[in-house]
């Protein structure tokens, strides 16, 4: 990569631009680093995205494994979570190449845990998790901080791997493609990025891109997901002329930490795989009233029963209580979520644990192809970001760390078989802003980002009408307005750019839910409850009025 800083903007070249550092960004960036320069993008820290707060683990059927499990019964699971909407070719893709996925971050360097008892050689070493809706023990874990470690074994790796840069406090704002410049095609060039130490924005151009960037739960006013989680790469992408799919199922996991100032913290659901059980205020068990598979029912239909348990109580939290199993269990497996706990002054090994649903993950995003290739030449997408059709009206839990590590040695696969004959993007207008000035109100973008996401949580959240879905759509398009107006006139700032990227989100979330007339999984609307007579995604086209 070389700069040209001779006019104070700062043009970049790389062959690939990789926007995003975690689980689907790495995984891609050290499959390419063999035979390519590339540069990896971070708005935050590297290890700002959700992979890092990961906790179960990630699923998959390995080799020899010792409850007769089977990539079929991985594949049924799946398409039983996602309420029978995946794209079954997705599902079997994802889930065939899982030992190998697997076996690729062992080989990096990943410690998955392994069982304590003596091995046979006919058995799988590691010890595996169960989690809702998996009808076997299939998480590879690392204790319940899984995702922690995934990150900080990849980032080790990238950082140490010549053909790799690692930016960051980066953030992206758009990408250049030809369409754009009113060129032939639509090929992507490369993107402007705002740099946030400097605050000037920049230019990255390269030969292929992808978005890594993750999911858009931030669009919702109670999330489990960090900072970064604002959409950026699904806004980014429909900018600039990609389909999107399912944006409906936004998943809720039914069981983040309660606490009046800080609704974000995760409690995993091995807890429940481990026996952990789900209790109203008075201490009676609820779960059986809903489905027959309890605690470990698919996690749409758990997080629908604890809201709906809520709202008939008028509880501020229901329960999660493992206190019946040995405190050394607890403490050996959980250390992290013990410790959290303990600070928020409760021994999980002695009382229950006070939950409330948040937004989690978001199951629908830009589409791609098994190589994970857009609508855009040479754009691809990885990770949480993109629909690859796996997840449909409801994620499998750990299925997404997969997705991630699959489609990112897919994509890289492709990339470097095109690599050869690919073009060098031509010279591009350097980003303008002479014609703005420095915001003079802050508080509009402070007011409209927490009105947006009270009224995503309020009007789109768990259960929803067509009502709410109006008034929601109607708002947005009052702050869109404003914020257009915004960015028009003022310099760019990252409070800006986020504000915009989340009002496009939800924007599409709430199209979305208005064009599916029936309830399935993470959509439930009152008013059109009925199931859906097809397994049809819901598509969003740019092109399209809609
Ligand atoms: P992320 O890890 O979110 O990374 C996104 C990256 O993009 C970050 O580096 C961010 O800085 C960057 N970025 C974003 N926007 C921009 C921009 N505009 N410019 C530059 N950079 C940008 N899944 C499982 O399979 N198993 C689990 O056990 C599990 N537990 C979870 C627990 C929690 C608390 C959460 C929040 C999620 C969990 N998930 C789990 C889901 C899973 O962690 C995520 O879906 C997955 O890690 C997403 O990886 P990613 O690489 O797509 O995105
Ligand atoms: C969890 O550990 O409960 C989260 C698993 C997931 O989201 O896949």
């Amino acid at each position: 990569m070389d700069e040209n800083s001779a006019n104070r903007h700062v043009v970049h070249h790389t062959d690939v631009l990789i926007i995003g550092s975690g689980a689907a960004g790495l995984s891609l960036a050290l499959c390419l680093a063999k035979r390519s320069n590339v540069t990896v993008l971070s708005k935050s820290g590297t290890s700002a995205g959700s992979t890092n707060y990961a906790q179960g683990g990630i699923a998959g059927v390995y080799n020899t494994c010792d409850d007769h499990d089977s990539v079929e019964e991985h594949i049924e699971d799946t398409m039983i979570a996602g309420g029978g909407i995946c794209d079954r070719s997705a599902v079997e893709f994802t889930l065939k190449n899982a030992h190998d996925s697997i076996e690729w971050l062992i080989k990096e360097g990943v410690p998955f845990d392994e069982k304590e008892e003596p091995k046979t050689d006919e058995q799988s070493p590691y010890h595996l998790h169960r989690e809702g809706g998996h009808s076997h023990r299939r998480i590879f874990h690392a204790q319940d901080h899984t995702g922690h470690t995934i990150q900080d074994t990849l980032i080790n790796q990238a950082a140490q791997d010549p053909n790799i840069v690692l930016l960051d406090h980066y953030n992206a704002i758009d990408l250049i493609t030809t369409k754009k410049l009113g060129l032939a095609g639509n090929r992507v060039l490369g993107a402007y990025v705002f740099n946030i130490k400097t605050n000037q924005v920049e230019t990255i151009l390269a030969k292929f891109v992808a978005l890594c960037t993750g999911g858009a739960s931030k669009v919702y006013q109670y999330t489990c997901n960090p900072e970064v989680s604002s959409g950026d790469g699904i806004a980014i992408a429909w900018r600039a002329g990609c389909r999107v799919a399912n944006m409906e199922f936004n998943q809720f996991h039914p069981t983040t930490l309660y606490n009046p100032n800080d609704r974000n913290f995760l409690l995993t659901e091995a807890l429940r795989g481990e026996g952990a059980l789900l209790k109203r205020p008075d201490g009676t068990r609820f779960m059986p009233d809903y489905d027959e598979r309890g605690e470990l029912a698919p996690r749409d239909i758990v997080a629908r029963a604890i809201d709906h348990e809520m709202k008939k109580l008028g509880a501020d939290c229901m329960f999660l209580d493992i206190s019946h199993k040995p405190a050394e269990f607890i403490t050996k497996h959980f250390p992290t979520i013990y410790e959290r706990c303990l600070k928020a002054g409760i021994d999980m090994t002695k009382e229950p644990i006070p939950i409330v649903p948040a937004a989690h993950f978001t199951c629908g995003g830009v589409m791609v192809d098994r190589r994970g290739r857009t609508d855009i030449e040479c754009l691809y997408a990885v990770g949480e970001v993109s629909y690859t059709g796996l997840h449909g009206a409801n994620r499998l839990a750990s299925n997404s760390l997969l997705e991630c590590v699959v489609y990112g040695r897919a994509a890289a696969e492709d990339i470097l078989a095109r690599l050869p004959i690919a073009i060098e993007p031509p010279e591009v207008p350097d980003w303008d802003d002479s014609q703005v000035t420095d915001a003079d109100e802050e508080v509009v973008i402070q007011h409209n980002w927490h009105e947006l996401r009270l009224m995503m949580w309020d009007y789109v959240g768990i259960v929803r009408t067509d009502k709410r879905l109006e008034r929601a759509l109607h708002r947005i398009k009052l702050l869109q307005s404003e914020v257009h107006e915004f960015y028009s006139n003022f310099r760019v700032t990252s409070n800006l750019l986020e504000l915009r990227n989340l009002l496009q989100v939800a924007d599409l979330i709430v199209r979305s839910s208005m064009k599916r007339k029936n309830s399935v999984g993470l959509h439930y609307n009152v008013d059109h409850p009925e199931p859906p007579k097809d397994s049809r995604p819901t598509i969003l086209n740019p092109f399209e009025n809609m």
